[in-house]
């Protein structure tokens, strides 16, 4: 068994591992919704989640999910237009949220195109989570209820990707990361001291490519976020689960 940091879920396959995060979702959800009225997620793009989104809108277990209390934050987009292939919004709304009763204005896209994306959508946190101060923690960061996170084969989780600029930014919550260590298109992404404020943190890995980078994060002492940036999530006070299928645990 793979030793990672904060607890770790293995299921059989991905039918029985989306089955396991759905539920911790909807229940994370709906005692969100019962303690503060409200339920902010942020969501991954990348392939791994989109089937997850589906499945969620599918499964009738899910009917009782409190969309209409829900707001959806993006984790990292790339800076393309929304109707492109490669934009993480246009996956999540065609998967997931179009097929809800989520308002339209509860689902936040980051403005990827402004000259000021970063600014412009630490804003829209200011404002939303300025609505219910019980969602805010002391020191002003907005404690996200569950964010759910992929990793890439390099282990790069969100936009942060091993050695570009983004992994060293403890004052933001949103920057922009370029450069030559991004892969492209540029990239808008979530923060360290964001994703650590949250409640809950999950990562999702499907499949035996996943082995290797989990190999690399499972041998680390302390955290590496510049070769490891997935080992720079360490929520403050907060909970942070893998979900593996046996493929990508290697079991
Ligand atoms: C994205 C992500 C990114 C992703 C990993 C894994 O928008 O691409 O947020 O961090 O989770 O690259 O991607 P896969 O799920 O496609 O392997």
């Amino acid at each position: 068994m793979l030793k990672l940091p904060g607890s770790t879920l293995v299921r059989p396959d991905t039918h029985d591992l989306f089955e396991a995060l759905g539920d911790a979702l909807t229940a994370t959800a709906m005692e969100a919704v019962r303690e503060r009225g409200v339920f902010h997620l942020a969501l991954s793009g990348g392939s791994t989640p989109e089937p997850f989104y589906i499945s969620l809108v599918i499964d009738p277990r899910y009917r009782v999910f409190p969309w209409e209390r829900t707001h959806v934050w993006i984790v990292d987009e790339r800076r393309v237009p929304e109707d492109n292939d490669k934009s993480n919004i246009r996956m999540i709304r065609e998967a997931l949220t179009d097929h809800t009763t989520i308002r339209r204005s509860q689902v936040h896209a980051m403005p990827v195109l402004s000259t000021d994306p970063a600014g412009e959508y630490e804003q829209t946190l200011r404002d939303v989570f300025g609505q219910t101060p019980r969602c805010i923690a002391a020191d002003g960061t907005p404690r996200l209820d569950f964010v759910l996170l992929g990793m890439g084969d390099d282990c790069h989780t969100a936009s942060l990707f091993p050695h570009s600029a983004a992994i060293r930014v403890m004052d933001r919550w949103i920057v922009v990361n370029e450069g030559e260590h991004v892969t492209p298109p540029d990239r808008v992404t979530m923060t360290y001291p964001l994703l650590n404020a949250a409640r809950r943190l999950a990562v999702l890995c499907v499949g035996s490519k996943k082995l290797a980078a989990l190999k690399r994060v499972a041998a680390l002492k302390a955290p590496d976020t510049h070769d490891v940036p997935v080992s720079g999530i360490r929520p403050a006070d907060g909970v942070l689960t893998w979900y593996l299928d046996a493929a990508a645990a290697g079991e």
